[in-house]
């Protein structure tokens, strides 16, 4: 089989077909794989009938697996994977493979995801590729976008790219949260609700294009008055997801989604979730390349 990648939009989006990653890969399909990364930023595979472990050791072909932070707050009893911390459950099932009350807290925690976001910012070192495997699909709504965040980028006007050029943003997944009314209760976890600095622009290890590290997880710029900060927060976003940046996929059973946060953003949109399933299972990889960018904005 040889490997092949069909474009779903012009300019960040392909579809690969000739390889199997149920199976191990060879050195040089994981390194075409990850080219292709380089050059699109989302990639799908249909038809990819994958396990649990299949997916991690699939995804372990790119680097470290990163635990999720809804799976180490949740009470292992609300768990519906147990101790595979790194297997996100992305889904709308309670720990009884129920579907979730309206008011059910993980629910309300996980409707911020319909906010463009970076996976993971709210972390020192955010993630770097997410891979999401269709397991329940619902039959209307529910698709993931994504936005071209090189491509906002290359957009912008040149004074515009020279304010932003050593802007600093502070993020938090508390900030996500309050968007949307929601409160996230720290029970001990205080730490991992605190902000962290991430620049604006950030430069992809390996393109080396500049691209906006924007995320619903911001919650201020700084050196600039939070109103401030926050107005301009969302004028850059509504800029870079303007539609001609924006490929939405319409979910199949066991497509296997890869993107990478350093250079699109992404949202869940909304369906039926209180009589319709959707389950997804999610692996994260650290996101190497986003500590330079920590390492300068502590500077
Ligand atoms: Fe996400």
């Amino acid at each position: 089989m040889t490997i092949s990648v069909r474009s779903l939009h012009p300019h960040f989006v392909g579809e690969v077909t000739g390889v199997d990653i149920c199976r191990p890969l060879s050195h040089a399909e994981a390194a075409a794989i990850e080219a292709g990364m380089d050059r699109h930023a989302v990639l799908v595979f249909p038809d990819q009938p994958l396990t649990d472990e299949q997916q991690c050791e699939f995804s372990r072909n790119f680097g470290e697996l990163e635990v999720t932070l809804a799976g180490q707050m949740a009470k292992p009893e609300h768990r519906r994977f147990g101790d595979r911390l790194e297997l996100g459950d992305i889904s709308n099932l309670d720990g009884e493979n129920k579907l979730r009350a309206r008011d059910d807290h993980r629910r309300m925690y996980a409707l911020a995801n319909q906010l463009w976001h970076s996976d993971a910012s709210f972390r020192a070192i955010g993630a770097g590729y997410t891979l999401l495997h269709g397991r329940v699909i619902p039959g209307k709504g529910g698709n993931t976008e994504f936005a071209d965040m090189r491509a906002a980028y290359d957009a912008l006007d040149d004074a515009t790219k020279v304010e932003i050029e050593d802007l600093v943003c502070e993020h938090s997944i508390v900030f996500s949260r309050e968007q949307i009314g929601w409160e996230v209760q720290s029970d001990g976890n205080a730490d991992k609700l605190r902000p962290v600095p991430h620049r604006l622009v950030i430069t992809h290890p390996v393109s080396g294009r500049k691209s906006l590290y924007l995320s619903s997880h911001i919650g201020g710029i700084v050196g600039w008055p939070v109103p401030e900060a926050r107005a301009f927060i969302r004028d850059l976003t509504e800029h870079a997801t303007q539609r001609e940046f924006v490929y939405s996929h319409a979910w199949r059973v066991n497509d296997l989604v890869m993107w990478d946060n350093r250079t699109v953003m992404h949202r869940a949109r909304r369906f039926n979730d209180l009589k319709e399933v959707r389950d997804l299972r999610r692996t994260s990889i650290k996101g190497v390349g986003l500590e330079v960018a920590v390492l300068q904005a502590a500077e």
